[in-house]
């Protein structure tokens, strides 16, 4: 049963990013990743410095945006309209939720899709849909390297996708099922009003657990030598300093019983999210400054 190691292969390919933003240096080019917080959840404010701490560890600029949550959805609209005139920034990320006033769809559709670093815009969501992805949302794409690091290749295998979200449970199921290097899997998507969910998770050789429930899948669900990916990080409460704990939507001991190999949570999914955003910043670069560089 092998434990695989989100932070060694998310590690791995930051150096191999680093080299891409040097070349980028000495073609002139400085990445640049402009992140806008108008987030009335206070942990936002802990992820943005995370992403931005991430980006300058590796060379590429940060802007960094903020606005009041009691600012008028047009002031956010005008920040937008900004960055995406502005011909040093590459990357435009703004981090969800926004107040409830402002309607994020219209957020979305704002950014300039060859800025759009997160590939939330419909435009580079119907690429990957159709077959011909720009940018590849951060977590779907870093589960894919991860698989490939583990040398799981999906083709032909059953993949049971659990979860329908538009971050990660659909683009997720579109990647794995595409006629793709990293797809090929034939692959079921399962979500809250799926019946039976567990005759569905059995089928599985490859498992990607994205509902955001604690635990709800455990070993019992599982057939053996299964490779278990865990998105979930769900804060339970525990008799620890800070009052809680992560987990994942997997319940990691009795899963790996069953597993050939398993995500853990933390140290599993999660770095590698934070370093597909790395990827597509510096892909940003590339394609607007018309730099042809081997992208990892
Ligand atoms: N909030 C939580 N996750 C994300 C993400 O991946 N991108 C953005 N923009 N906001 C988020």
């Amino acid at each position: 049963m092998t434990v695989i190691d989100g932070e060694a292969v998310a590690a791995e390919l930051r150096s191999e990013l680093q080299s891409r933003v040097d070349e980028l240096a000495d073609a002139g080019e400085r990445p640049t990743l402009a992140t806008v917080l108008m987030s009335p959840d206070p942990a936002s404010e802990t992820y943005v410095e995370m992403k931005q701490q991430d980006c300058e560890e590796l060379g590429i600029v940060t802007r960094d945006v903020e606005l009041p949550t009691d600012a008028p959805g047009e002031e956010l609209f005008t920040a937008i309209d900004e960055l995406n005139a502005d011909p040093e920034v590459d990357g435009v990320l703004v981090q969800a939720p926004v107040p409830d006033h402002v309607d994020y769809r219209r957020v979305v559709e704002r950014i300039d899709p060859l800025k759009d670093v997160d590939a939330f815009h419909p435009e580079n969501v119907g690429r990957l849909v159709a077959g011909y992805p720009r940018y590849k949302p951060c977590t779907p794409h870093g589960i894919q390297r991860l698989l490939a690091a583990a040398e799981v290749d999906p083709a032909g295998k059953h993949a049971v996708v659990v979860g329908r979200s538009r971050i990660v449970g659909r683009p997720m199921a579109n990647l794995l099922v595409q006629k793709a290097a990293g797809g090929n899997a034939t692959t079921t998507v399962c979500h809250s009003r799926t019946e039976d969910l567990a005759s569905q998770t059995r089928q599985a050789d490859i498992l990607v657990a994205a509902a955001g429930v604690p635990e709800l899948i455990d070993g019992a669900m599982l057939s053996p030598g299964v490779v278990v990916i865990d998105v979930g990080i769900n804060r339970v409460e525990a008799d620890t300093e800070k009052g809680y704990e992560l987990v994942g939507d997997v319940e990691f001991e009795s899963a790996r019983e069953t597993a050939s190999a398993i995500t853990p949570v933390p140290g599993g999914v999660g770095p590698m999210t934070r370093a597909m955003l790395l990827y597509n910043t510096v892909k940003a670069t590339a394609l607007q400054a018309d730099v042809e560089i081997e992208l990892p």
